[in-house]
């Protein structure tokens, strides 16, 4: 059961630049990118998806923020409440972060401090950052096998799920290993590898993928709590295959309470943006700017005034951290944005019981 609340937050993070646009505009730009058998250099980021995608919310993005909940035991009821202040805690670090707005005293970092026109809000963007590093944590279902599970392809344009898998796999900061103390859960499977694996073209029998998805949830709610208690609303999925918003069809709690993180993102797909988050497809295997394109590109940028376009330049060099793939990866590249892409959802979020 859920109860919709008045909203608790409505933050606006995401970037205020199309930054897809300006990455495929802009072939200044060589990212050091390493796949997972691939070496540097082999890679460009390729954004098939309509949006751009943003750094955390959609800018007019505004939820209520909703609530889930079923009995459990006390000791149970504990530990979610612990969670559920953890999060309470970081929403008001963030939410006072955006209204004073304190950009004279940035926080402190080593490595990076946000700041710029590309952000909504850097100073809030940091806040919340700095607050996911301290304190999100996410649970891996471990029960299912390779290769579905667990695992994916690191190459062609559905890599960055196969990466995300991997990574979040061998991930010592976030993951934790006791789900009473995870945020958010995870459904490790892969829609890429379920394709490639079980589907067969000449049958095309598409209910692998119900059998498949809406198997495994089937186990993890009657195995677990934690599907039941919230419905799912502290799960997530992720996939770049097309079929991935298809995949999360046969499950309508996956489909319209879980957070989907998509490369398809379609509101055709039905992309919710107020639940689900989108995600860049990365091509590791090709160069997406053809030598076709470089005239038009060349015209593209001389319509773009000089200033302006020393701006954009500017915003794309600042951004672009945040699309590198790393291998393990670091602060602030592709792979803590798209985690923290999740936390900003989860926070929407209360679990109750
Ligand atoms: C904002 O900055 C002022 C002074 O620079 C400081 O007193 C205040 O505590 C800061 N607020 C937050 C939320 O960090
Ligand atoms: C998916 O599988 C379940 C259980 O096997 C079945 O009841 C349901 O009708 C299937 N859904 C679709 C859309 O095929
Ligand atoms: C969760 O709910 C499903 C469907 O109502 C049920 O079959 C399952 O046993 C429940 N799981 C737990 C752990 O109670
Ligand atoms: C997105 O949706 C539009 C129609 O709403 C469709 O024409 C387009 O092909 C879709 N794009 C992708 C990448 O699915």
């Amino acid at each position: 059961m859920w109860l919709p609340k008045k909203p608790l937050w409505a933050p606006s993070l995401s970037y205020s630049i199309t930054v897809s646009v300006l990455l495929l505009v802009t072939p200044l730009l060589v990212f050091s990118l390493v796949g997972c058998t691939l070496g540097p250099q082999r890679s460009w980021f390729s954004f098939h998806s309509p949006w751009p995608w943003r750094v955390g919310f959609f800018s007019s993005y505004s939820l209520p923020a909703y609530k889930y909940g079923l009995r459990r035991s006390k000791k149970r009821d504990a530990k979610l409440k612990r969670v559920e202040a953890s999060l309470a805690g970081a929403r008001a670090l963030i939410r006072n972060a955006m209204i004073n707005q304190n950009r004279s005293s940035p926080l402190q970092d080593l490595d990076y401090i946000p700041n710029g026109d590309i952000y909504r809000n850097a100073y809030a963007f940091h806040r919340s950052y700095k607050s996911m590093e301290r304190t999100f944590k996410i649970y891996v279902y471990e029960e299912g096998e390779p290769p579905i599970f667990h695992n994916g392809p690191c190459k062609d344009i559905y890599s960055m799920e196969g990466l995300f898998l991997r990574f979040m796999e061998s991930n010592t900061h976030f993951r934790t290993h006791n789900p009473d103390l995870a945020h958010v859960y995870f459904l490790p499977f892969s829609v890429v590898m379920i394709i490639e694996t079980l589907f067969d073209p000449i049958i095309g029998d598409k209910a692998v993928l119900n059998r498949t998805v809406g198997g495994y949830v089937r186990l993890v709610s009657s195995k677990y709590p934690y599907w039941n208690r919230s419905l799912g609303a502290d799960h997530f999925m992720l996939s770049c295959h097309d079929w991935g918003p298809r995949a999360t069809r046969y499950v309508p709690q996956l489909y319209f309470t879980s957070i989907r993180v998509l490369c398809n993102a379609n509101t055709s797909e039905h992309l919710n943006p107020k639940k689900d988050a989108s995600f860049p497809e990365i091509n590791l295997k090709t160069v997406e700017v053809s030598v076709s394109d470089i005239p038009n590109l060349k015209k593209i940028l001389l319509g773009i005034p000089e200033d302006r376009y020393l701006r954009l330049r500017e915003g794309v060099k600042q951004v672009q951290r945040h699309f590198l793939v790393n291998d393990p990866p670091k602060r602030y590249d592709v792979f803590h944005m798209i985690i923290h892409s999740i936390w900003l959802r989860r926070l929407n979020v209360l679990v109750y019981s």
